[in-house]
């Protein structure tokens, strides 16, 4: 049984699943992510306050589409479909739904005709009515016995039904994007139907998992790889806030991280929290391991591999540590048909999970319930400065694979002072969190140029700077002109052997945002 009043969400495999249990926890109430295969009799008697279906990339007419069990229509608890959801429910419960080969996509407007206690305050606006965001091939023609259609759009005859003598809600839009305007008012209604109290806080969460990781380690020590990300450096505050100096943290410096941020680590956690910190600068170890190697799948390996080692050493040196503390967000453990892809995989080169197994640790793992906003929420809660909160992803080989090529030190300092310049001035023109990663690559190649009466023969620097929301697809950043010309004049003016800045102007697809 859950212990808070919670709300599940049946995932189909839409886009937006996770933002549906997100936008529940926004209000207050916490959500849980459950692939639609999980036996209803776990949702029946889980004590869930309410239940919602997700979207999907199915048709009801599929031969093999995935349905949620009659079952969790009959029980009392209230449930709201949201477009697959909409269109599984109508269906199951007799209403007659129609494929279509078209797919209606982007804006729409419903004209309200129906009353429910879900559309409670949903105010028409213009014209009498209602933004909504539409996704969808299936439409329901006719609501199933007992349900009341509550609007129409001009491709879309039901757009929402109630029945709210059920307590049954569906609506054809996704009221959890923000170009549904009223969305979060949807929401809001369905948790006063639920009767869910609005408990689920970020204060509430920290006092709760540092009681539990209490209770979980008692007098034990933990060691904690702190790698300088938010996830780790969130974890790493959370248990020591827990349980104080029987945490011992250990940051490899692999001689691969961005200008200063070794030093910015030390001064952070040693420093201002007080926390036991090992700095093992294993700078050397990592270049040897990746000497002569250019092929960046091998330079995964190497840095992957030579981490685990420097771990392993150093854990051995601080004796029996029975636990380990890691960052594992709840993305990575919802077992959810729509969370797979290729950033799940790319992300196992340099996790901690990858270690040998003779290290055996217990796992503590106080983010596991957490998604990345809520991360940087407890974050800032915590006290840890705004760069580290709001600090863009960084992949776990580091600068290795932005030298293109073969990485020696030289040219990893290289690298180091053009990429600080393009940090410095992104921030200074407040673009730092639009962008999702902006960094400089130093490219294998030598060019011409001229620098006062002499011809020079220099490194590329190539700059790249993408928005994105989860890196799965990503654009180029429209950056200024004039932000891009200061930029690459400092680059060439104050970085030794550079002569030349480019702008990469992919998206991915087709192109990576890493260019090795
Ligand atoms: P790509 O280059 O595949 O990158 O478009 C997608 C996101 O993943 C990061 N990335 C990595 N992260 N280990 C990591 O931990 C890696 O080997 C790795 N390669 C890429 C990249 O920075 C981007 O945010």
């Amino acid at each position: 049984m859950v212990a808070v009043d919670t709300i599940a969400v049946l995932d189909f495999g839409g886009q937006y699943t996770q933002l549906i249990a997100r936008r529940i926890r926004d209000l207050g109430v916490y959500s849980e992510i459950f692939p639609c295969t999980n036996p209803p009799a776990n949702l029946l008697t889980g004590g869930y306050k309410g239940i919602v279906l997700s979207g999907g990339p199915n048709s009801v007419y599929d031969a093999n589409a995935p349905l949620p069990a009659k079952d969790i229509f009959e029980a009392g608890i209230p449930v709201l479909g949201i477009c697959y959801g909409m269109q599984a429910m109508g269906y199951l419960l007799g209403g007659d739904v129609v494929p279509s080969d078209r797919r209606e996509y982007g804006k729409a407007s419903v004209h309200l005709t129906g009353q429910s206690r879900l559309l409670d305050g949903v105010k028409p606006e213009d014209a009498g009515r209602v933004t909504v965001w539409m996704s969808h091939g299936d439409s329901v023609l006719k609501p199933p016995p007992g349900f009341t259609a509550l609007g129409a759009t001009t491709n879309c005859p039901v757009a929402a039904m109630a029945d709210d003598a059920r307590k049954l809600f569906a609506v054809q839009f996704h009221p959890e994007v923000v170009h549904t305007p009223q969305g979060r008012r949807v929401f809001e209604n369905f948790l006063d139907i639920c009767g869910a109290t609005r408990t689920w806080s970020m204060a509430s969460f920290i006092d709760d998992t540092a009681a539990a990781t209490r209770a979980k380690v008692g007098r034990d020590r933990v060691l904690c790889a702190l790698s300088g990300g938010v996830d780790s450096s969130v974890v790493a505050v959370l248990v020591h806030q827990a349980i104080g100096d029987q945490l011992t943290c250990v940051f490899v410096d692999n001689g691969l991280l961005r200008k200063g941020e070794a030093e910015a680590v030390v001064r952070t956690f040693r420093d201002t929290f007080r926390i036991n910190l090992i700095r093992v600068d294993a700078s050397r170890r990592f270049l040897e391991a990746l000497d002569g190697v250019t092929d960046p799948e091998v330079k995964r390996k190497r840095v992957g591999a030579e981490f685990i080692a420097v771990f392993q050493d150093e854990a051995q040196k601080l004796g029996a540590i029975p636990w380990l503390a890691q960052g594992t967000l709840y993305p990575d453990v919802i077992e959810s048909v729509s969370h797979k892809g290729p950033s799940a995989t790319i992300k196992t080169h340099h996790n901690v999970g990858g270690l040998p197994e003779d290290m055996q640790f217990g796992l503590v793992e106080p983010l596991r319930e957490l998604f990345k906003d809520e991360v940087r929420r407890i974050g800032e809660i915590l006290g840890l400065p705004a760069d580290i909160v709001w600090r863009q992803p960084f992949p776990g080989p580091g600068l290795s694979i932005r030298v293109l090529g073969e990485v020696t030190k030289e040219r990893l300092d290289v690298l180091r002072d053009a990429d600080a310049i393009v940090q410095d001035e992104i921030r200074a023109a407040g673009l730092e969190r639009e962008m999702w990663q902006a960094f400089a690559v130093l490219l294998p190649v030598r060019t011409v140029g001229v620098m006062g009466d002499f011809r020079t023969y220099a490194n590329v620097i190539a700059l790249r700077a993408v928005t994105s929301l989860d890196a799965m697809t990503a654009d180029w950043a429209r950056l200024p002109y004039e932000l891009l010309g200061v930029i690459s004049n400092r680059i060439i003016n104050e970085v030794k052997d550079v002569n030349r800045v480019v702008y990469d102007i992919s998206s991915k697809p087709p192109a990576t945002i890493e260019w090795e």
